[in-house]
């Protein structure tokens, strides 16, 4: 299906949501339904977070977060992104306000592109792209998305166990809500989608149902 954007408002679809709600797998589903591209905007901070790591930089010093900032040396198809000590890392570099300004730019220019955007992450809706057609907040049940990035991991050849997994989803789910920077919180005018009783196909669906909603009041 083509994007339903015009000239003068671009279609940009802005989904949000704490660790392992399926966020990504929506917001991809997303862009691919309406042809707009789109932006895991967590990758860009994994990248510091990589960065970071590989320089033996400390994820508790503002000032050397800053200097892992310069993304020209990492390679977004890097497996590495995804592992969880960058993760954890990149949940700690992306509460300070000096990384978050470092890749404001990247992500307002994506979402303002003529054709539009579907971007994920947690500030979307709210910083990155206030004036998005639709905004979706994405969540689950902590134990439930404990159990997905479990499993996520495992399938990753992974030797994780569920309680350590869910000890991480809450200290993230922490300090993504406790940060002063852009915290993860549900913009006013978002739409949320509670995917703990959904499996991939049915939460796709009710996003896809809640964006077509969404549409069709702004073109009344
Ligand atoms: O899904 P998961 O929490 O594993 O990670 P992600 O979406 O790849 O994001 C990695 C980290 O970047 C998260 O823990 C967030 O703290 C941070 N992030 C953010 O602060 N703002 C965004 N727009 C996207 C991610």
């Amino acid at each position: 299906m083509t994007s339903p954007a015009t000239t003068d408002t671009p279609f940009v679809i802005a989904v949000d949501g704490p660790a392992a709600s399926g966020k990504g797998t929506i917001a991809r589903a997303l862009a691919d339904h309406y042809g707009l591209p789109h932006m895991d905007t967590g990758l860009l901070y994994r990248a510091v977070a990589l960065n970071l790591f590989r320089f033996g930089g400390d994820p508790g010093n503002e000032l050397e977060a800053v200097r892992a900032c310069d993304l020209s040396v990492i390679s977004f198809d890097d497996d590495e992104l995804r592992s969880e000590i960058v993760g954890s890392y990149a949940s700690r570099i992306s509460a300070y306000p000096a990384v978050r300004a470092h890749l404001l730019e990247r992500q307002r220019s994506f979402a303002a592109q003529a054709g539009g955007a579907v971007l994920d992450g947690r500030d979307i809706g709210t910083v990155i792209a206030p004036d998005a057609t639709a905004k979706l907040f994405v969540t689950a049940a902590p134990e439930v998305r404990a159990t997905r990035r479990l499993a996520e991991l495992i399938k990753r050849g992974m030797n994780v166990h569920y309680d350590e997994v869910l000890a991480d989803i809450h200290a993230r789910d922490e300090r993504d809500s406790g940060r002063d920077a852009a915290p993860l919180v549900q913009a006013d005018d978002a739409l949320l989608l509670d995917t703990s009783d959904m499996d991939v196909d049915q939460a796709i669906a009710a996003a896809l149902a809640l964006v077509e909603a969404r549409l069709a009041a702004v073109t009344r």
